[in-house]
């Protein structure tokens, strides 16, 4: 087979593999650009026949999926294994990977081979990594490896301790002038795409407008060229309470909740499982089994 053939292009008017390009194309389209986090099989099916343009296997699993306090626990294994469920269900959809906390802040050789392995091992088309201009040359070295990547900046989680918690950035005009040189930066080092988030939606508008590439927003209003959503947050699978810029468009832990407790009743009163949901042996086999078990003698206590 050609290398040309390429993956799920279907002239008969079937689904349309997303790629960096087509990603590049919505944004001179002004077509927006959607996009989810998934961490495992299930959920990433349904994302990709959804029709979702981007899938993140963002370091945000440490918390939803682990249980950690922030994204900084989670490893680059660890992450390579979550990049592979996701990969064997996501056909159509860009997969990208988020590189991990101390992933690709120690050396920028390292970073590079971390990149690699994300594409190598698990099947990943991009990989995300947060930090502006200090970002720049290791970004022009993982692009030069050919490894597609995504930017994040403003609220970025993994510098959690740096900005004392979870806060909104780009709040002054000195911040906003940070954050533009950051994605210049970001831009010219050859990244496909930058995450902004976090940051007032003013700031997210000038900067989508300034940029050729896309901005994907999460926490930085309607203006950026794409919006992305963490699966939990969205789907209602947080203990917590959301924060501001979350939509929930399910109440999925409710459902799992009612379903759960109505399993449980089942199961005390015998009702679960029934006749319909038991297997049985073929008649005769059956007939003969009764026969021979009316014929044992009752067992004395
Ligand atoms: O890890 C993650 O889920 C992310 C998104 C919030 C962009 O980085």
């Amino acid at each position: 087979m050609s290398v040309w053939a390429g993956g799920g292009c279907s002239a008969s008017g079937g689904w349309k593999k997303i790629t960096i390009p087509s990603l590049l194309e919505k944004k001179r389209a002004g077509l927006r650009i959607s996009a989810v986090t998934a961490y495992d099989f299930a959920s990433a099916r349904l994302v990709d026949e959804a029709g979702l343009d981007a899938v993140l296997v963002g370091d945000s699993l440490a918390m939803v999926m682990q249980g950690h306090e922030s994204t900084l626990d989670v490893t680059m294994d660890e992450m390579l294994v979550y990049t592979r469920a996701v990969r064997r269900a996501v056909r159509r959809a860009l997969l990208v990977a988020d590189m991990p906390f101390g992933s690709y802040q120690v050396d920028e050789a390292e970073g590079v081979r971390n990149a690699i392995r994300f594409v190598k091992e698990a099947g990943a088309e991009a990989v995300k990594l947060e930090g502006g201009r200090e970002r720049a040359d290791l970004v022009r070295r993982i692009v030069g490896a050919q490894v597609p990547v995504m930017g994040h900046v403003g609220l970025t989680p993994q510098a959690v301790h740096r900005m004392g918690g979870y806060k909104v950035q780009g709040r002054t005009l000195e911040a906003v002038e940070v954050l533009r040189q950051d994605v210049r930066a970001l831009a010219e080092a050859g990244c496909f795409a930058i995450v902004l988030e976090g940051v007032p939606r003013e700031v997210a508008a000038i900067l989508t407008a300034e940029l050729s590439i896309p901005t994907i927003g999460i926490g930085a209003g309607p203006e950026c060229d794409g919006q992305i959503l963490v699966w939990h947050d969205m789907m209602g699978l947080t203990g917590s309470s959301p924060a501001k810029f979350v939509r929930r468009y399910a109440d999925a832990g409710t459902l799992m909740r009612d379903a759960l407790a109505r399993y449980k009743r089942d199961v005390e009163s015998g009702a679960f499982p029934s006749d319909a949901e038991s297997y049985h042996m073929p008649l005769g086999a059956r007939e003969e089994l009764e026969a021979q078990n009316e014929a044992q003698p009752e067992v004395q206590a």
